[in-house]
C-alpha cells in the first residue's frame, strides 16, 4: 500500500520535479510511513535526524512526512522534529504538489490530515493515474511488469492489535470501472501482473450499488488481453467463500498463490486478537484450497509474543506452521499500537527475552520449511516474469508463478517478458535459474 502511495506521489511530483537517488542531491524528501509496528516510528525519527543534519547545510532543502504516522500523529511530528515543513495525511496525497510549493515558498508547519471542503474539488488517490508511458517510473524502480492497483481502501475488521483501521478509516471499495482502466492503462504501459491490493480484499464490493463480488472482479480482470498474472494481497480467512475457492483451478491467470495470514495458531489468542476464525476453519481453508489446486503455495504472516501468549498458545502456532507447511512466513514480534483495543486489553506485555527465544525458534523452523520447498524446485523448469534487475550484473530478477523471486542469468530483452527457466539452485531466500 504504501508502495502505491509513493508511486502517486512520484506521478503527481514528476510533472514538476525529477527523481533523484539520495536525499544528497534532492530538493524535497518526503519520507513515506507505515505504523503497523512501532519500529516503523522509531525508523522515521532517525532519518528526520540524518535529514536535519542536510537541512542544516541546505536550508532550501523541503522535508516531508506522508503516510500512516503522518496520518497518526500530525502536527506532533513538526513538534517533534522542526525541520519537517510538512505532514501529509493517507486521504490527502493530491494536496502533495501544493504543499511543496508552499514549502518551496517559504511556508512552514503544514499538516494536512482531515477533510476539507476547500480540498473536495482534488482528485481521490485513486484517480491519480499516469497519462502518458513517458510518465511511467523508471525501470528497475517500482516494477511497471508488475502493476500495483488498489481495489479498496481502510479496513472493517477490527483485529485487536491493529492500527490500520484508525489510520486508513473504514472499507471503501473502489469502482470496478476504475479499477479495470487502470489496470488496461498499466498494460499498455507494460504490465503484464497485477497485484491487487486492500486490507481484505475477498470482502470487496459489500458497498457497492450494484453489488459486485471480489470473485467476480476478478474474472472480469482475467478477461483483459495481454494481462499475464493476476495476485491479490490480502485475502481474510473470514471473507473465503466457496466462490472465491472456486477461483483457483478455474482463472488460468491467477497465480498458484495466496497469501493468507494465520497470525497465531492458538484459538484462545485468535480469540483475543479478535480474529473471527479458528485453526478448523483456517485447516478447512488450507484443505479445500489444496484440493482444487494440490501445487498452490501457502504463504502467511504471524504475530509472536501477543501478550496473553503462552507457551502452550506457541506451541500450538508451531504446531501449525509444521502441519500446514506454508512455503513462506512473515512472522513480527507483537508491537502495541495507540488506538487499538489490545493496548487497553492487554496493557501487560511478555518479556521480551520470551518473545526473542520464541521469534527465533519460529525463524528456525519456518527457515527449514521454505529452504526445502524451495530446494524441490530445483532442476524443474517454470515460467517466470521478469520484473528488474537481479543481484549481480548479468541477471535478471524475476518471478515463479508462485512468487518466489529467481535471479536468472539473461539478457535486459527478457525484460517484461514471460519465458521458461530451469532452477539451478535454492535456499530460503530465493532461487537461480538459467534460461531453458
Ligand atoms: N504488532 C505486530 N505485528 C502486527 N501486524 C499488524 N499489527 C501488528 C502489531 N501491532 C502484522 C500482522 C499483519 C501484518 C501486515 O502486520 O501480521 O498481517
Ligand atoms: Fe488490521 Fe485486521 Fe484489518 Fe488486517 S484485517 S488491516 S490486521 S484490522
Amino acid at each position: 500500500m504504501n508502495e502505491y502511495d509513493t508511486e502517486k506521489m512520484l506521478l503527481l511530483l514528476g510533472k514538476t520535479h525529477q527523481r533523484v537517488s539520495t536525499p544528497e542531491e534532492a530538493e524535497v524528501v518526503i519520507v513515506n510511513t507505515c505504523s503497523v509496528r512501532e519500529k516503523g516510528e522509531q525508523k522515521l525519527f532517525s532519518l528526520l535526524g540524518r535529514m536535519r543534519e542536510l537541512k542544516a547545510t541546505r536550508p532550501e532543502l523541503v522535508i516531508g512526512v506522508s503516510g500512516c504516522v503522518a496520518q497518526q500523529e500530525g502536527q506532533g511530528i513538526i513538534q517533534r522534529e522542526k525541520a519537517v515543513d510538512f505532514v501529509v495525511g493517507t486521504h490527502n496525497l493530491s494536496l502533495v504538489p501544493s504543499l511543496v510549493a508552499q514549502a518551496k515558498g517559504g511556508v512552514r508547519e503544514q499538516v494536512a490530515i482531515d477533510y476539507r471542503e476547500e480540498w473536495e474539488e482534488l482528485p481521490e488517490e485513486f484517480d491519480i493515474l499516469p497519462e502518458r508511458s513517458s510518465e511511467a517510473l523508471p525501470k528497475g524502480y517500482l516494477s511497471q511488469v508488475r502493476a500495483l492497483v488498489s481495489i479498496q481502501r481502510g479496513c472493517n475488521k477490527r483485529c485487536s492489535y491493529c492500527v490500520v483501521p484508525t489510520t486508513r478509516g473504514v472499507e471503501v471499495s473502489r469502482s470496478p470501472e476504475e479499477i479495470l482502466r487502470e489496470i488496461r492503462l498499466k498494460v499498455r504501459m507494460g504490465a503484464r501482473e497485477v497485484l491487487l491490493l486492500g486490507q481484505t480484499v475477498n470482502s470487496y464490493g459489500k458497498d457497492l450499488t450494484p453489488r459486485l463480488r471480489f470473485e467476480e472482479l476478478v474474472r472480469r480482470i482475467a478477461e483483459i488481453p495481454e494481462l499475464r498474472r493476476i495476485r491479490f494481497i490480502s485475502p481474510h480467512p473470514q471473507d473465503v467463500r466457496p466462490e472465491f475457492v472456486e477461483l483457483y483451478g478455474s482463472v488460468p491467470q491467477l497465480v498458484p498463490h495466496i497469501h493468507l495470514p494465520l497470525q497465531s495458531g492458538s484459538d484462545p489468542v485468535l480469540k483475543a486478537m479478535n480474529r473471527n476464525y479458528r485453526m478448523s476453519r483456517f485447516f478447512d481453508i488450507v484443505g479445500e484450497l489444496r484440493a482444487r489446486l494440490p501445487e498452490i503455495a501457502i504463504s502467511t504472516d504471524i504475530i509472536v509474543g501477543f501478550p496473553t501468549e503462552s507457551d502452550a498458545d506457541f506451541d500450538q502456532t508451531m504446531n501449525a506452521l509444521e502441519s500446514i507447511r506454508f512455503d513462506f512466513a512473515y512472522y513480527y514480534k507483537y508491537s502495541s499500537r495507540p488506538n487499538t483495543t489490545a493496548l487497553v486489553d492487554y496493557p501487560n506485555l511478555l518479556p521480551d527475552e520470551i518473545v526473542s527465544e520464541r521469534f527465533q525458534r519460529l525463524d528456525r523452523l519456518q527457515g527449514i520449511i521454505t529452504a526445502e520447498k524451495n530446494q524441490a524446485r530445483v532442476g524443474t523448469v517454470t515460467q517466470v516474469l521478469f520484473e528488474g534487475r537481479g543481484s549481480v550484473p548479468g541477471m535478471l530478477r524475476g518471478r515463479i508463478p508462485e512468487n518466489t523471486s529467481i535471479d536468472v542469468t539473461a539478457p535486459p530483452e527478457y525484460y517484461g517478458q514471460e519465458l521458461p527457466v530451469r532452477i539451478t539452485q535454492a535456499s530460503r531466500h530465493g532461487l537461480r535459474g538459467e534460461p531453458a
